[in-house]
């Protein structure tokens, strides 16, 4: 595996190296840690903030594992821990400003607490202005390190340690997969289950395959393994992930695609399944019959579609069109009845027109969208899309984005109102945050149900609700018997 190594030692990433997609044999690699390792943290306290999609969120469930393993306990205020991870996200600008924002909150608290270890971790490393900004201009980072390294997050905190030195380790074409290290899950009822790594799309606005790297799946033995596991442990709902989830076993090239792995996964008696995200391109017919035929997967499906115009499909290297993509949701409708499709929309797209614009406003209504996550498109160095012509004001964008959101928020009503007068089950997942005396969890279409109670023993259960109340990103009902 090529390494970019400078003469202090550190690892650098390169986002050159990261494009490349070479026939790489995928390694599965058991975590394990050497005894000088195990009791690094006896006596200590960590803190992670995570930010960014639910693949961070589970890498950061592995790191406090990790941590946890050689004796690091978490600690209740992040401004007192001794060891403070930043687990990023670089999809857009806007998360990366935050982190800047954090750091300069932490660099104060360093000044009292001068052994206190701060990390940065996640995507944001992987990019090489990123990581060299760090470097140059946050002095009281002590260790970065990138996607693929957090094997070594032992390794390199003894490095910060003991040897004072920044430990800086980013590999960028790294192909291996962990498994066997230690979690600690956040939620004793949900759990995230990886399937997959990596994003070979390469859609032109995405930084994600170069943060990510190549796919690759896990051996379903391993995730068959691990949802039995939970089903013991008496987890209620997994949500299978992957930067493009549906991909799913073709880096494999044994046949078994993520429909067989849905069907298998059913046979485990998991209760509640999801899964997030998949590529439209890839979600083939035994995907759509495995989600009709399995019990467990739930009726709702999170399907990106980014624009609803073919040209600007195109530029982004989507690789389906309009019609195609309809066709799928037509399909998924059919076989699913009363499915529930939530999506992705970028907005303002390098050269994207008004009209172009319209088509997916379009779109929104005709694919019935019941929710969508809306970005005004973020320029990443060193994809294809920050090269494009850009002519478009970012005040021109934002009218755009606040008419989409309209259109949008029409969808979120449409799909609680349906509900009303019908009993659903809910996944309680605790008190209600907004309303004392109700409690609140998720229906099988993924619609927040709050209803009235204050009984703390249905938490994990799932129960019966019968819905009053449309709004429009929740709903209120009262348990049934
Ligand atoms: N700008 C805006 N949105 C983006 N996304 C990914 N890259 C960008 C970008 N450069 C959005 C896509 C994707 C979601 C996770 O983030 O809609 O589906
Ligand atoms: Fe990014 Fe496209 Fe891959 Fe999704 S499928 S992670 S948008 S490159």
């Amino acid at each position: 595996m090529a390494k970019c190594v400078n003469k202090e030692n550190m690892v650098l990433p390169s986002l050159k190296e990261a494009r490349l997609r070479r026939n790489f044999k995928t390694e599965t690699i058991k975590y394990s840690v050497i005894d000088k390792y195990a009791h690094l943290g006896d006596g200590k306290t960590y803190y992670i903030y995570t930010y960014g999609c639910q693949g961070n969120e589970a890498d950061s469930e592995i790191m406090a594992g990790i941590l946890e393993s050689i004796g690091y306990k978490k600690a209740m205020d992040p401004l007192d821990a001794d060891l403070v991870l930043l687990n990023t996200c670089a999809v857009r600008e806007n998360a990366e400003q935050r982190i800047w924002g954090v750091l300069g909150q932490l660099k104060g608290r360093k000044r009292n607490h001068p052994d206190m270890i701060i990390g940065i971790c996640g995507c944001m490393p992987q990019e090489e202005n990123a990581t060299q900004k760090l470097i140059e201009s946050y002095p009281f980072v002590d260790l970065i390190f990138g996607t693929h390294n957090r094997g070594n997050l032992p390794k390199l905190i003894y490095q910060a340690y003991f040897t004072k030195e920044k430990a800086v380790e980013v590999l960028s074409t790294e192909g291996n997969i962990l498994e066997g290290a230690p979690k600690v899950r956040d939620n004793k009822y949900k759990a995230w289950v990886h399937i997959m790594y990596g994003c070979d799309e390469f859609c032109t606005y995405c930084i994600v395959p170069y943060t990510r790297g190549r796919e690759r799946s896990r051996a379903k033995e391993d995730i068959l393994a691990e949802v039995n596991e939970l089903v013991k442990e008496g987890y209620k709902e997994i949500t299978l992930l992957g930067q493009n989830v549906n991909a799913y076993g073709k880096d494999l090239g044994n046949d078994y695609t993520f429909g067989d792995l849905l069907r298998d996964i059913d046979k485990t008696g998991i209760e509640r399944v999801r899964f997030t995200s998949p590529h439209p391109r890839d979600m083939d017919e035994n995907a759509i019959s495995a989600m009709a035929e399995c019990k467990s997967v739930m009726p709702h499906i999170h399907f990106p579609v980014q624009s609803g115009n073919d040209r600007v499909l195109k530029i982004m290297n989507r690789k389906y069109t309009r019609e195609e993509y309809l066709y799928k949701i037509k399909r998924l409708k059919e076989e699913i009845p009363g499915i529930s499709i939530t999506t992705d929309i970028i907005v303002g797209y390098p050269g994207e027109t008004k009209e172009e614009f319209n088509d997916t406003l379009s779109l929104v209504e005709e694919a019935g969208f019941e929710g969508a996550f809306t970005f005004i498109y973020s320029k990443r160095e060193g994809t294809p899309a920050a090269k494009m012509e850009d002519p478009i004001s970012d005040s021109e964008k934002h009218e755009w984005f606040d008419e989409l959101k309209k259109a949008v928020d029409k969808g979120y009503l449409r799909g609680t109102e349906r509900f009303v007068g019908e009993v659903v089950e809910v996944l309680v997942d605790g008190e209600s945050k907004s309303d004392l005396g109700m409690m609140s969890g998720y229906s099988k279409h993924n619609k927040l149900t709050h209803f009235k109670s204050n009984d703390k023993s249905l938490i994990g259960k799932i129960v019966k609700v019968k819905v009053k109340e449309a709004k429009s990103w929740f709903m209120i009902g009262d348990l049934v018997e």
